[in-house]
């Protein structure tokens, strides 16, 4: 969908590299990098993890609308998201209009070995993560493809692969 927002919007599951491919892509491209989650945890002093302790999914949910708006009132950056985010209507027409939105696909088992050292993904918290990460990918799968003007598969490919095909197919765009 083009705009001229010059904004790149990352959206995809835990584990999919978002945060680091967004950082490396916007040191390259000479943009500004933010991410809903750090953007929550400036605001708030505390990790997201506490968030869901305190107020829950659905607590945690508001700030990242909040968030993201907040962030997207700037142009000219590449934005990181959480992987929930999709889950709301409002949010998934905010992204839509407000930049290029990348869906970077990642299989389950690449989302299970990147966040098996995390311990700040409330989510995956005394769970089955390859279950868990499968029955989240059931319902976000659509709504990641719903709103996905490119898709990139991230599976075995470095940060630097992911964002130099990021940039390739956003020029061909
Ligand atoms: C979540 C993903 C996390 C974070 C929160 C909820 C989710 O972000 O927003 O723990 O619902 O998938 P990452 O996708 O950056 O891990």
């Amino acid at each position: 969908m083009p705009n001229n927002t010059n904004n790149i919007l990352l959206i995809g599951p835990m584990g999919s590299g978002k945060t680091s491919v967004a950082r490396l892509l916007a040191n390259n491209l000479d943009k500004k990098f933010l991410d809903t989650d750090e953007e929550i945890m400036k605001k708030t002093g505390v990790d997201i993890a506490y968030i869901f302790d305190m107020e829950g999914e659905e607590g945690f949910r508001k700030r990242e609308c909040l968030a993201l708006k907040e962030c997207l009132a700037d142009n000219n950056m590449v934005l990181s998201t959480g992987g929930g985010i999709v889950l709301s209507k409002e949010n998934r027409n905010i992204l839509k209009d407000r930049g290029t939105v990348v869906y970077l696909q990642t299989s389950i088992s690449s989302q299970v070995e990147r966040t098996a050292s995390s311990n700040n993904r409330p989510l995956l918290k005394n769970k089955d993560a390859e279950e868990t990460l499968e029955k989240l990918m059931l319902t976000r799968g659509p709504l990641y493809e719903e709103i996905a003007d490119i898709t990139i598969m991230t599976d075995n490919k470095s940060l630097q692969e992911m964002s130099k095909e990021i940039q390739r197919e956003i020029n061909e765009y």
